[in-house]
């Protein structure tokens, strides 16, 4: 008896096709308007996190320990809006690559019709992470300068195979710590509301990007696959490095040098990298996009584990 696995594997263009003309029917069933679909007029809770308590960078230190409730909570919120702008920034990336890919391609093809229903899915949940950082009361968190002009290159200039590989890197990255914010009834209910639109609409995304990836990176020469996954590397590295923005430390009211520096020494970022690329890097490590000297970078990071060697 044929399975799905056998029958992908015989024909992956067939399959995608197949998979993206499912995933057009769920998104016509189960997309979201945030304009309407989120209740941006619900008050916020007071003494619930922004974030899972856990997940807050500096959790588990002494300086952490040293805060008061109220400043924890204002921490749980800036790091909130750090977290929306550096997603807004991805979306922005992403949704510029995967027009790229569109732009060429048979527009009557489904691949070609999702990856257009992706880009709109994009417009709107960077609108939706706006107004909920306004709505939560943060400023505007800017990229910082070297990422903002590393961006403007990759989006105009990548391939696309580094398109779905950064795509699916970031959405399934990001998947799960929304995830657990949307259940977790610690956080403020609009948070989670925003999560469960998210996560609903990214399990499409992500479901596509592994069928772009299992079609083209068999077909990499050894050469554009080693620079595929130095390119994944750095993306590890730029999250890990971003994630430490000094300007949400000093918007908690706290020195912003003294935190990025209790921060990155913090073993609580090794444990969220980890949940994070749980479900990511043995993937990865399956169809070869971590291999050779990239691995390093995820292993020291702590995202790849010893028994995925
Ligand atoms: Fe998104
Ligand atoms: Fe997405």
């Amino acid at each position: 008896m044929t399975t799905a696995t056998d029958r992908r594997n015989a024909d992956p263009l067939a399959w995608q096709t197949k998979k993206a003309a499912q995933l057009l029917v769920a998104s016509a069933k189960h997309s979201y308007d945030p304009r309407v679909d989120v209740d941006w007029d619900e008050p916020l809770v007071e003494g619930k996190w922004f974030l899972p308590e856990k997940r807050i960078s500096l959790y588990g230190t002494e300086l952490y320990d040293s805060l008061s409730m109220e400043q924890k909570l204002l921490l749980s919120r800036e790091e909130l809006g750090s977290s929306l702008a550096a997603g807004v920034w991805t979306e922005h990336i992403l949704l510029h690559l995967v027009s790229r890919y569109a732009y060429k391609r048979d527009v009557t093809s489904p691949q070609v019709q999702f990856a257009l229903t992706e880009v709109a899915d994009e417009v709107r949940h960077m609108i939706m992470f706006a107004r909920l950082a306004e709505k939560i009361g943060v400023d505007f968190y800017p990229v910082s300068p070297r990422t903002h002009r590393n961006g403007l290159l990759l989006k105009t200039f990548a391939p696309v195979p580094a398109l779905w590989a950064m795509l699916l890197l970031t959405e399934e990255f990001f998947d799960r710590f929304q995830r657990e914010q949307a259940a977790d009834e610690t956080v403020q209910p609009i948070v989670r509301t925003v999560a469960r639109i998210h996560v609903v609409e990214e399990a499409r995304h992500i479901s596509f990007a592994r069928t772009e990836l299992e079609r083209f990176v068999p077909t990499l020469s050894k050469r554009r696959l080693e620079l595929l996954r130095g390119f994944l590397a750095n993306v590890v590295k730029t999250i890990r490095h971003d994630r430490y923005n000094p300007l949400m430390y000093e918007r908690a009211g706290l020195d912003p040098k003294t935190a990025v520096a209790v921060g990155r020494n913090n073993p609580t970022g090794a444990v969220n990298g980890a949940y994070g690329a749980e479900r990511l890097a043995p993937y990865y490590k399956k169809i070869g996009l971590i291999g050779g000297k990239s691995e390093k970078v995820w292993r020291e990071a702590g995202w790849l584990k010893d028994q995925e060697a």
